[in-house]
């Protein structure tokens, strides 16, 4: 089979928000296609890749991305052309070299990622691979691991109500979640989430809150205070028939960035209790937290503190049950090996988000994975708000063996295409096995 690349070809298309968003197409020579399209964050971390965009105020106000389009054709496909698509570490690093910024500014990390998982696809199509399975083997080959890592399907985190820059509402959270941890079998996991976010619709308009959804598919309410929600949600996870603790457990993202104000070093975070807004030093927010935690059972806890505020993060870690709880970097760490090497060593999280998006390249999410198992840090593989109809970090999640895959609740179809696919998954691996160890 001759995987050499032939062509690559890329254009613009809208994502899930109505936005544009980079498409990129990998043939090889022997027929092959894989294709990949680039997703977008809306509460994106101030270290995250450079995603470019056009600026062009008279074509979608600024936000195309065809420069994006054209570095891919012009500047990436030529230099690729003939090479085994299989190398991938190779490629990527073709693709870091053309850019030659840290933060890929120059030709973008849309449009590196857009070639880099595309090539990927390709050659598991070439070589007639479960995209899932070919992604383990790169992974393994990567790592270079004695230590076996074997693909698995991932516990899935469902954003229900949705809050913060996700949605126009009064809620300070971005994001709540269901976790279906004492669950074993995905389809059973996706079932309670389906179930449970079908009971939320139905107390929240019973309340006379409103039902519409915000951008991630989880109720988008206005609510007197962000506890208010996580108290309709256990409402909903006791009627829904379920155990609360033992079967579901909750996850928040505060993605508290948006609320730090840099120049008084204090946190604003409106509706989070019963102030109006509660504005405090980080020890003070950290006090909150820790009462929140006792209150709830709140097992994944993501960017409580801002990404700039490593003394407040600091302050949690060392009151944080590490033991029974995860405490997640997501703009902490931004998928960066830096960031994440810098807050494993501190110990100041146990859970990461890795978001292919926010670093570019493949090979450089297979870094940030190899640290996260040098340091015992469980792996989530994450969406972003902004999605398309790309199954990728389905296949991601379970080749890489994580543990969690953050993918939105379990409507809209952008977001339920990757559910359905790791249903797929589930069917085509061992039928009726736990989400444990699948092969
Ligand atoms: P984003 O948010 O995709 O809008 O950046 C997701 C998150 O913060 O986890
Ligand atoms: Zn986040």
């Amino acid at each position: 089979m001759d995987t050499s690349i032939k062509n690559i070809n890329a254009y613009e298309i809208l994502d899930s928000r109505g936005i544009p968003t980079i498409k990129v197409q990998v043939f090889l020579d022997d027929g092959s296609l894989g294709d990949f399209s680039v997703p977008s964050g809306a509460s994106r971390g101030v270290y995250e890749a450079v995603e470019l965009r056009d600026g062009d105020l008279a074509r979608y106000n600024g936000k195309g991305v065809l420069t994006a389009v054209e570095n891919v054709k012009v500047k990436i496909a030529p230099k690729l052309l003939g090479t085994d698509a299989t190398k991938q570490r190779e490629i990527d690093n073709v693709l870091l070299r053309l850019d030659g910024t840290k933060n890929k500014s120059k030709l973008g990390a849309n449009s590196l990622l857009g070639v880099s998982c595309a090539v990927c696809k390709a050659a598991a199509n070439s070589h007639n691979r479960k995209l899932y399975n070919y992604i383990n083997s790169l992974l393994i080959r990567e790592l270079n691991t004695v230590k076996e890592i074997l693909p698995k399907l991932p516990i899935p985190l469902f954003n229900v109500l949705n809050g913060g820059a996700h949605a126009d509402n009064s809620l300070s959270i971005q994001e709540f979640m269901i976790i279906p941890f004492g669950i074993t079998k995905f389809s059973e996991q996706l079932r309670a989430g389906a179930e449970i976010d079908g009971h939320l619709k139905r107390i929240l308009k019973e309340k006379g809150a409103t039902t519409s959804v915000g951008d991630e598919g989880g109720f988008a309410p206005d609510l007197p205070t962000d506890e208010t929600a996580l108290d309709f949600l256990i409402e909903a996870i006791e009627v829904s028939g379920y155990k609360l603790e033992s079967e579901i457990v909750l996850g928040l993202d505060i993605a508290a960035s948006q609320y730090w104000e840099e120049d008084d070093k204090v946190y604003a975070i409106p509706n989070l209790s019963g102030e109006k807004v509660l504005v405090d030093k980080p020890k003070k927010v950290v006090d909150f937290y820790i009462s929140l935690l006792n209150k709830y059972p709140i097992y994944m806890f993501e960017d409580p503190l801002a990404e700039d505020d490593w003394v407040g993060w600091r302050h949690l870690a060392k009151k944080f049950d590490f033991k029974n709880r995860l405490l997640v970097g997501d703009d902490l760490t931004v998928t960066n090996p830096e960031r994440v090497e810098r807050a494993a060593k501190e110990k100041l999280i146990n859970g990461m988000i890795i978001k292919p998006n926010q670093i570019g390249t493949l090979s450089e999410v297979f870094d940030v994975i190899g640290l996260c198992n040098k340091y015992n840090i469980q792996k989530i593989i994450s969406h972003r708000s902004g999605e398309t109809m790309d199954t990728f970090i389905a296949d991601l999640a379970v080749g890489t063996g994580s543990s969690f895959i953050k993918n939105g609740a379990p409507q809209r179809g952008e977001r339920v295409v990757k559910y359905n696919r790791l249903l797929e998954i589930e069917n085509e691996l061992v039928p009726n096995t736990s989400s444990s160890n699948l092969i």
